[in-house]
């Protein structure tokens, strides 16, 4: 959700954590603060509804040459955008930035006000710094502090505390929302996202949860719960400065979709053999005699790494006989009473691997005892570091706050899994290797769609980008598709679209019909094709203004026709959904939208 940025060193930090909120402005974007602090403690505090650049203009005004502080870009969760509730906040001596939810705080803050703190926002996390404030009011001692307050917290946290007593302390905590911290030479950085330490340092200590974090200028020093020291483990970070930069292109969104044929084949290299003509994955931590026992397996994500999930489903189950493979979207999931039969085990689809509602489910399903194998892009997060096994799809940077490279990327990874596990099962290896044939082919059909399909899109976006309502239906493999198109459109051009199964149009969305609306048809030349076109006859019997995407050449009777010509037969959902996200892009600038940072919006939802 929201940004967090820190510094303690000794270069002037109010440009340094500016720079770092910029870069991780995407993932929450309604207001920003930086509090910094000089060497005597004299604390300068600026915050500013709206994007960075607000904060920017403020910063301008009152530069400082302090060399220590931390920093905020919020996604609201509890009150509105709005300079009051902005981060950083302040109580007594400290300045705290959060990520998370504190789910007892209305209960702390009328303890806190009986004890004279009195509170200006509306937030959670305002409650939180006169808590760590109230205990450290005791012997200013910020560790000890944050400690004993965070044992009194229930709920999720990401902090960086500060105090005008001790300029020389920067204190993090973590649960349940990341922090990464970045060692380098005389000075330490802290941000929630590694993206803001690029071309700082690489050397990096990614915090487990329940662990504080004492940073001074002569390095950190991690804590457990109850301020124990523990050790700490120096990585090197492998992302790069390159990775987040749009290299030319308008928006990160349409980089990344130009990008899929490059990131797919990351993700397929060194795990589709063409001339072995086998599939497989890394760091599954299965035996072939573990692979060939499970009998079920739970696709579990949110939003489109369900339907990544959904999407690779079908293709999965089409040469997986004998396995059923269900998928459930996370938030729901963690809530209901559901039963795990024996030989299940879990997929946990997820970009940035900080989901909130998605780590509950892993971490439900591993209490259970579930095996749980990850389906990551972001490496070194939470849920890739909870699982018991799994992938990284190596995608790079997402930065668009719509996904797009990784939903084409985990399918690729799910149907890896699943050859593995129907070679495995005795399945005969001819049957496979179609699949794995179209998944080396797949970077290169989309390139071919995106290049042939991409000035006919534009036009499209163009006559249809004034619609009110759009409505997107496709069968078997295309629902899924349908889903996510209809996902990519809400999402960046605010225009109301629903995903439905073309066969359900009979059954109630057939009477939505009418000039407020365009539908998108997915017709692929396949067993399903003439079924398909009756539902697009149906539509058309009642005025509808039908924008179909194939891969046939036979004459289609739709107001608008996107043509692709494909190899593909098994995988074409995926060069469908390729252009369902131009459309989605093409439609969002046409209405002059912010394409990666689409209201309302973060790119990771690590609160529930
Ligand atoms: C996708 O375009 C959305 N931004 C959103 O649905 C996203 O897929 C969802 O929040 C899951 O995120 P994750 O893959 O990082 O877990």
């Amino acid at each position: 959700m929201c940004g967090i940025v820190g510094y303690i060193g000794k270069k002037p930090v109010q440009q340094l954590l500016l720079n770092g909120l910029k870069r991780l402005e995407y993932r929450g974007y309604d207001s920003a603060g930086i509090v910094t602090l000089d060497v005597t403690g004299k604390p300068t505090l600026l915050r500013a509804k709206g994007k960075v650049v607000e904060l920017e203009a403020k910063v301008r005004e009152h530069r400082t040459r302090d060399s220590v502080g931390i920093g905020h870009t919020r996604w609201a969760t509890h009150g509105a955008p709005s300079k009051r509730n902005a981060h950083p906040h302040n109580a007594g001596d400290l300045y705290l930035v959060h990520n998370g939810i504190i789910e007892n705080y209305l209960e702390l803050k009328n303890t806190l006000s009986k004890r004279g703190y009195d509170f200006k926002s509306d937030t959670d996390s305002e409650v939180l710094t006169a808590l760590i404030d109230s205990l450290y009011q005791k012997n200013h001692d910020l560790l000890e502090a944050v400690s004993g307050a965070l044992q009194l917290v229930v709920g999720a946290y990401g902090i960086g505390v500060v105090s005008d007593k001790n300029p020389d302390e920067l204190v993090v905590a973590r649960k349940g929302s990341p922090l990464i911290v970045g060692v380098g030479e005389g000075e330490v950085f802290v941000a929630s996202d590694a993206s803001a330490l690029l071309g700082h340092t690489d050397r990096v200590i990614y915090l487990h949860d329940g662990e504080i974090g004492l940073c001074t200028r002569d390095g950190v020093q991690l804590y457990d719960s109850e301020a124990h020291a523990v050790e700490s483990q120096i990585e090197t970070l492998e992302l790069d400065l390159e990775a987040i930069q749009k290299k030319g292109y308008k928006h990160f969104l349409l980089k990344e979709i130009y990008e899929q044929p490059e990131s797919l084949r990351s993700t397929l290299s060194g795990r589709v053999h063409t001339d072995t003509m086998t599939a497989k994955l890394g760091g599954i931590n299965m035996t072939n005699e573990e692979l060939r026992a499970v009998k079920n397996v739970m696709v579990i994500g949110c939003g489109t790494a369900y339907y990544a999930g959904l999407m690779a489903g079908y293709i999965a189950e089409q040469f997986l006989d004998g396995v059923t493979i269900n998928s459930y979207i996370a938030s729901e999931l963690r809530y209901r009473s559901f039963t795990v039969p024996d030989n299940t085990i879990a997929l946990i689809v997820s970009q940035s691997g900080e989901t909130a509602d998605t780590l509950a489910c892993l971490q439900e399903l591993k209490r259970r005892g579930v095996k749980c194998l990850g389906v990551v892009n972001v490496v070194g997060s939470t849920i890739a570091r909870e699982v018991d096994g799994g992938v990284y799809v190596h995608v790079g940077a997402e930065i668009s706050v719509a996904s797009t490279k990784a939903f084409t990327s985990q399918v690729a990874a799910i149907v890896i899994f699943a050859l593995m596990m129907a070679s495995a099962k005795g399945v005969n290896p001819k049957e496979l290797s179609q699949y794995i044939t179209e998944l080396d082919q797949l970077p290169s059909e989309i390139e071919k769609v995106i290049e042939k399909s991409v000035g006919d899109v534009k036009k499209v976006a163009k006559k249809y980008a004034s619609y009110e309502h759009a409505l997107y239906v496709g069968r078997d493999a295309l629902f899924p598709i349908a889903l996510e198109g209809a996902l990519k459109l809400k999402e960046v051009s605010y225009i109301h679209a629903e995903g439905y199964a073309a066969g359900e149009l009979k059954h109630g969305p057939i009477a939505l019909i009418d000039d407020r609306f365009f539908e998108v048809c997915y017709l692929q030349d396949n067993w399903l094709y003439e079924k398909t076109q009756s539902n697009l006859i149906e539509m058309n019997a009642r005025g509808a203004h039908v924008i179909a995407i194939t891969d046939t050449d036979r004459r289609v009777a739709a107001e608008t026709v996107i043509r692709l010509s494909t190899k593909l037969t098994l995988l074409t959902p995926l060069v469908f959904n390729v252009v369902s996200q131009l459309l989605a892009y093409y439609m969002a600038v046409a209405k002059g939208n912010d394409v990666d940072q689409p209201r309302n919006l973060a790119k990771s939802v690590t609160v529930e």
